[in-house]
């Protein structure tokens, strides 16, 4: 596995894209003024009438959206910049020293190389991507080299947690649940958290090719921030659009966890990396699920409420479990799975 950066750098000057990588793009996209746009530090803001408005909008983001841009987080600017260092110090390495690496399970907690998916008419394709992930939380794995990655990380991964859980808290107020009721139920404590850098190369066909295709993401809340070189895209109502966002900001999105245990208030969607031809894109996304062991379904005060539980409940690991296996045969989605239709 040589990966994509070096078959991207190859001196051979690419004018297309190797079969392998063929993925018919529907690349259309539009902007959107209207992606929330949420101020952290007026959720932990003492003036009440200033917290209960953004109380209410984060409610909204997440039920309308399922995606908003974070602002005013209080991650340091450095911390950012850190991990972008440390990650194309990794991607950079060179390829023996990653190959220790390669995956042999889907469930080691170091991986890195290139993806292969197969699509619903059984077309298999690689994506345009280098990635790296790590298990972070509740143990934590990191690579030895490059030498700067496990300080950087470990410091990254405890303030994502933070900000997860203080998330997570106004996330259960906006549904009218107690503020802990999350922390408490699902064991956020040893929370699941998994790190990945993605490293999207410069595309000669950036309609031939994708960098991941349209997916929802498995947990309760996933964190990205890129290096300003554009290339997320969300679905929304049916509609793709860019998600571009203001430098030092942290693209947040609910996950299939957190709609589940909503009950559906919460909105999983779907989004996707596109390519471009002319820079490296690199994301930072930190995935922060409840514990492995925590057995997730609609929580029971909303099913109360809402007279009925619209999903089915599953232990969180035999979720990640099924989502890296059975849906990716059967097509359709492992959320769509775990819903109670009512007839
Ligand atoms: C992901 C993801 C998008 C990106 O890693 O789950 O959706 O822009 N990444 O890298
Ligand atoms: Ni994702």
């Amino acid at each position: 596995m040589a990966g994509v950066k070096v078959l991207a750098e190859s001196s051979v000057v690419l004018k297309s894209v190797p079969s392998k990588f063929n993925f018919v793009n529907e690349p259309t996209a539009s902007n959107s003024d209207s992606i929330p746009i949420i101020d952290f530090s007026l959720i932990t803001s003492a003036q009440p009438d200033q917290r209960s408005r953004v109380i209410q909008e984060l409610g909204k983001a997440c039920q309308e959206w399922g995606f908003f841009i974070l602002v005013n987080h209080g991650i340091p600017e450095n911390d950012m910049e850190a991990m972008f260092e440390a990650a194309s110090e990794f991607f950079y390495m060179p390829a023996e020293e990653k190959r220790q690496y390669e995956p042999k399970n889907a469930s080691d907690p170091i991986k890195c190389g290139n993806f292969n998916v197969t699509d619903t008419s059984n077309q298999t394709f690689t994506l345009w991507r280098d990635y790296l992930k790590l298990y972070v939380h509740p143990e934590f794995h990191c690579p030895l080299k490059p030498e700067i990655l496990r300080e950087a990380l470990l410091n990254y991964s405890v303030k994502m947690r933070k900000l997860a859980g203080a998330l997570l808290e106004a996330i259960s107020e906006t549904m009218g649940l107690e503020k802990s009721y999350m922390e408490e139920t699902l064991n956020l404590e040893s929370m699941f958290q998994l790190f990945a850098a993605n490293f999207y190369p410069p595309c000669p066909q950036p309609d031939h090719a994708i960098g991941i295709p349209p997916h929802t993401d498995h947990g309760l809340l996933t964190f990205l921030i890129h290096n300003g070189v554009a290339g997320l895209q969300i679905e929304h109502n049916g509609e793709w659009f860019h998600a571009n966002s203001p430098q030092n900001s942290i693209l947040v999105n609910t996950g299939d966890q957190l709609e589940i245990f909503s009950n559906g208030r919460c909105r999983s969607v779907k989004h996707r990396a596109v390519l471009n031809n002319e820079k490296t894109r690199i994301s930072i996304v930190v995935a922060n699920g409840p514990s492995l062991n925590t057995v997730l379904g609609p929580a029971p005060p909303l099913v109360a409420r809402d007279g009925r539980a619209s999903y089915l409940p599953m232990k969180y690991e035999e979720y990640i479990e099924s989502q890296l296996t059975k849906s990716r045969v059967i097509g359709k989605s492992l959320l769509e799975q775990m819903m109670i239709r009512e007839n």
